[in-house]
């Protein structure tokens, strides 16, 4: 009999999650029902979100994970049997399933939707650069940063999933891009691989403030946020008058059960007249088609190169989770499932 191989929450984690948080146990197969699927899962998204459904309060868009629970990611699948309307056996699809082998969707799935894989493009850039976090980059610069040649963008987490897939769409699009990162290696990175114009490491700078203006003495036209906290605070001192701010994620506070840190310097949004704006790629479903077609355009020309942080297995699924959340990686972190025996 095969079996399904699945992680589910041991207990919540305090502060940054640990190994001991996760276990993996295995159980039987779901048979599908009437409305519902069978899903072979083939690709985990590993994001810093699902850090915030481990906690048990109600601060999240989603519900909290019960203990016990199995853990649940954007993932992409090939459908084993359907009694789905409109879903047949060999379907690629993609939604918030399960981190397990097998998962049962339903037209409830939270984001389920078919997917065409193209010949030429790896499955995992479908939960990567075409995936979530490709398109929240493309979503975010467009409908919110409304970027415009010759601008300065500014881009925290600058080397991440969403940052490394901003900076070269900003950089094609013909605006000058400079990354904020937590180390010298993704300095590195930032500049030789992802190309930016310019980076500042904030672990290293003795005063943020100073070195992101000594880094964009003009200002910056649009900061895209992904880490909220000192940085988001810093950044409001080195807007242009009408500049963009895009709140695309908070995740310096993600692992923090106490309160955040304090922002000194909203007064800003007012004295410059900034745009400081929040958005969920969910809620932006009508442009996800373009942003796909960018993506795929840019990888086949050559201006956007996806860096993957990928490992195989599900016994691997705990360990990724726990270094994404420790701001070690670089890329986006994806789970690539090994084969486990075949249902027929
Ligand atoms: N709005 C939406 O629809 C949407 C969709 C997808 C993602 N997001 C958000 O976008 C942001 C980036 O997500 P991602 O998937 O691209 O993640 P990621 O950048 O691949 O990984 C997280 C990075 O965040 C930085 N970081 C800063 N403070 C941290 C802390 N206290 N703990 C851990 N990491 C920290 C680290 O980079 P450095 O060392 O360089 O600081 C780390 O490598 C997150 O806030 C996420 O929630 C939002």
């Amino acid at each position: 009999m095969p079996v399904n191989r699945q992680v589910v929450l041991a207990s919540r984690p305090d502060g940054e999650p640990v190994l001991q948080n996760f276990r993996l146990q295995q159980g039987a197969v779901a048979e599908p029902k009437d409305g519902e699927m069978l899903v072979r899962v083939r690709a985990i998204s590993m994001e810093p979100a699902i850090r915030g459904w481990l906690d048990d309060n109600d601060k999240n868009y989603f519900e909290p994970l019960p203990v016990g629970g199995v853990m649940r990611a954007l993932s992409i699948g090939q459908v084993i049997r359907s009694n789905l309307p409109g879903y047949a056996p060999g379907d690629y699809v993609r939604g918030l399933m399960g981190w397990e082998d097998y998962s049962i969707a339903g037209a409830d799935t939270v984001l389920l939707q078919k997917v065409d894989i193209a010949e030429d493009m790896p499955l995992t850039h479908y939960v990567g650069a075409l995936g979530g976090s490709g398109l929240t980059a493309i979503v975010g610069l467009d409908a919110i940063g409304r970027i415009k040649p010759g601008e300065t963008v500014v881009i925290s987490a600058a080397v991440g999933a969403v940052g490394h897939v901003a900076a070269q769409y900003a950089r094609h699009k013909g605006c000058r891009v400079v990354g904020i990162v937590g180390s010298a290696g993704k300095a590195k990175v930032a500049l030789e691989q992802v190309g930016y114009h310019a980076v500042v490491n904030y672990r290293e700078a003795a005063n943020l403030e100073q070195a992101i203006r000594e880094a964009c003495p003009e200002g910056v036209d649009v900061y895209y946020d992904n880490v909220g906290g000192p940085t988001l605070d810093a950044m409001l001192n080195n807007m242009k008058t009408f500049g963009r701010i895009i709140c695309c994620g908070m995740i310096s506070s993600y692992n923090r059960s106490d309160d955040p840190p304090p922002l000194y310097n909203m007064w800003q949004v007012v004295a410059r007249e900034l745009e400081l704006k929040g958005f969920l790629l969910y809620s932006y479903g009508d442009r996800l088609p373009a942003a796909l077609a960018t993506n795929l355009e840019g990888i086949r020309a050559g201006w956007l190169k996806p860096i993957e942080n990928k490992r195989v297995g599900i016994d691997q699924a705990a360990e990724l989770f726990c270094e994404l959340m420790s701001g070690r990686t670089t890329g986006k972190s994806v789970l690539e499932m090994d084969l486990p025996e075949q249902v027929g």
